[in-house]
């Protein structure tokens, strides 16, 4: 497999292809300067950037390197903090943070100077709320926030965009277009190896004939067992260089997202036809998690607290699955059988995921319930998804939970006693009783049963108060910055 560190074309075979990029800059290639903090994603101290060519643009995204193995850099450019300086001149990004005081031991900055390098690539007018969202994933425990907004406020007001990455990206995009390949790329070391198909007949035939692969798209989850639990997998097969599985259209009214396509990418496409998964989107990890992340993987991975999958159940979303040349539909609530169990036999992928048109013209509410607001995870999640007809009469319900049982999971009671009725304070409290036969939650280190037996009935109350009077609605997110 080929990418560009910089603007050095990097050719690379003989490695595990477990080893996560962190490891390849600290270890192989003497980049220390990207930091380890917790290797599990969550303080932001080794983000990089990667830049790749999308309809011949560059386009810069940040991603945590603890969790992205090698594989997902084939034919694009890694960009550390190495490669900001340009001689003694530092880039307008490192100005900013010393101009400011931003930093004190130093050991997040690398990290926040390259979420900052990409907020600055992405250029125009980023608002406040744009600048905390690309900074959610970095942490630091020394300087103090306000410093670091400082400096990202400098970048965006002044415009900062000319640099040396901008003076040389017609070389770049030159480079990266002569290391896009048709064949399937290899990374092997000993026994260990890893397949990079680069579209999905390779993918379907490669799978089939090692059903005992293990499956990367993002890794943001799969690497976790890598870097904390030490795993290591003998065959892996990356799912980053197989476009067809990251379209996102429409299509006769429904939409299609392609499994690999990332986060970042589902949120965008769905918040053009569905506006309320626009705010529940920026609640989903930290951007380096969604632009890395994909939703084939949130449900595949068929986590009790998984937030797509709750969000696609309210929406009677189906899966398209293939094995081979084979290809099957099956209804998201079928999908998953147990803790971290689903449906897929052996071979089969998650292809698509589909949204019917019914549900585009359905009104659905997300709500997301956890310790903090910014990078994480669940402790309750609703989705409900309920249209009346013209007498006030429920004539569509769907409630789904995530956080409630062994799988996200949608509930029947509920929504049964619902359906077909005018909805009233008094029904939604009939409603909220029969949640408690739905599901019988656990207690665990984000909340306690009981917990989040209230916080679901809430959650529907909530819903209530919404439908009842539009107009009386408080977000809590309105009032924490
Ligand atoms: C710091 C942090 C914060 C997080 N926050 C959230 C959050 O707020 N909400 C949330 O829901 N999750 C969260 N996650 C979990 C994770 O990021 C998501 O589940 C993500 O969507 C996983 O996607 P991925 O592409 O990285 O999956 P991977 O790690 O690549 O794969 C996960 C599993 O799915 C399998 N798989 C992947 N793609 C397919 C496919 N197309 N077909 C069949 N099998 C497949 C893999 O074999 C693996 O078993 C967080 C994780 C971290 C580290
Ligand atoms: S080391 Fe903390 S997010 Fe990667
Ligand atoms: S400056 Fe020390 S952790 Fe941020």
């Amino acid at each position: 497999m080929q990418f560009l560190l910089n603007q050095q074309l990097i050719t690379v075979s003989h490695l595990d292809p477990n080893m996560t990029v962190l490891n390849y800059l600290r270890e192989e290639k003497q980049r220390c300067g990207t930091k380890e903090g917790c290797a599990s994603g969550d303080c932001g101290a080794c983000t990089v950037v990667v830049a790749s060519l999308e309809e011949d643009k560059l386009h810069y995204e940040t991603v945590n390197s603890c969790l992205t193995l090698v594989s997902a850099l084939h034919g694009k450019q890694l960009i550390t903090v190495e490669d900001l300086q340009e001689g003694q001149h530092l880039h307008p990004v490192q100005q900013a943070m010393v101009d400011n005081h931003a930093s004190q031991c130093g050991f997040c900055t690398p990290g926040f100077v390259m979420s900052l390098f990409a907020l600055m690539k992405h250029g125009g007018s980023a608002g406040h709320t744009e600048t905390e969202l690309a900074l959610a994933g970095n942490l630091c425990r020394c300087t103090g926030y306000r410093p670091i907004l400082q400096a990202a406020s400098d970048i965006v007001s002044q415009g900062m965009s000319q640099d040396q990455f901008l003076r040389h990206q017609a070389l770049t995009k030159k480079q990266l277009h002569a290391i896009q390949t048709p064949e399937i790329q290899i990374l092997q070391q000993g026994e260990r190896i890893g397949y990079l198909p680069q579209n999905m007949t390779q993918l379907a035939g490669l799978y089939l004939q090692h059903p005992d692969a293990v499956l990367v798209a993002g890794g943001t989850d799969l690497s976790l067992a890598i870097t904390q639990s030490r795993q290591r997998f003998p065959v892996l097969v990356a799912l980053s260089h197989v476009p067809e599985l990251k379209h996102c259209y429409r299509q006769g009214g429904s939409l299609f997202i392609g499994a690999g396509a990332s986060l970042t990418t589902v949120a965008a496409f769905l918040a053009q036809h569905i506006p309320a998964t626009g705010a529940f989107f920026t609640r989903f990890a930290s951007l380096q998690i969604r632009n890395q992340g994909t939703v084939g993987g949130n449900l595949a991975n068929a986590s009790p607290i998984g937030d797509c999958a709750p969000m696609l159940l309210a929406m009677d979303a189906q899966l398209l699955l293939q094995c081979g040349e084979q290809q099957r539909h099956l209804p998201l609530e079928e999908f998953f059988t147990g803790y971290r169990q689903t449906r897929l036999r052996p071979g089969e992928f998650i292809r698509s995921v589909i949204i019917p048109s019914v549900t585009l013209s359905q009104k659905t509410t997300l709500h997301k319930v956890s310790k903090r607001i910014d990078d994480d995870i669940s402790a309750v999640f609703a989705a409900i998804t309920i249209s009346a007809d013209h007498q006030g009469r429920a004539d569509h319900v769907r409630v789904a939970f995530g956080g409630m049982a062994a799988t996200p999971c949608r509930a029947y009671r509920c929504e049964a006693v619902l359906s077909g009725q005018v909805i009233t304070a008094a029904l939604i409290e009939q409603a909220c009783a029969a949640l408690s036969e739905d599901f019988q939650p656990l207690s665990d280190f984000r909340a306690s049963a009981g917990y989040r037996r209230d916080v679901a009935a809430n959650l529907l109350r909530r819903w209530y108060f919404r439908y009842s009077d539009p107009s009386d609605l408080t977000e809590i997110t309105d009032y924490v910055s």
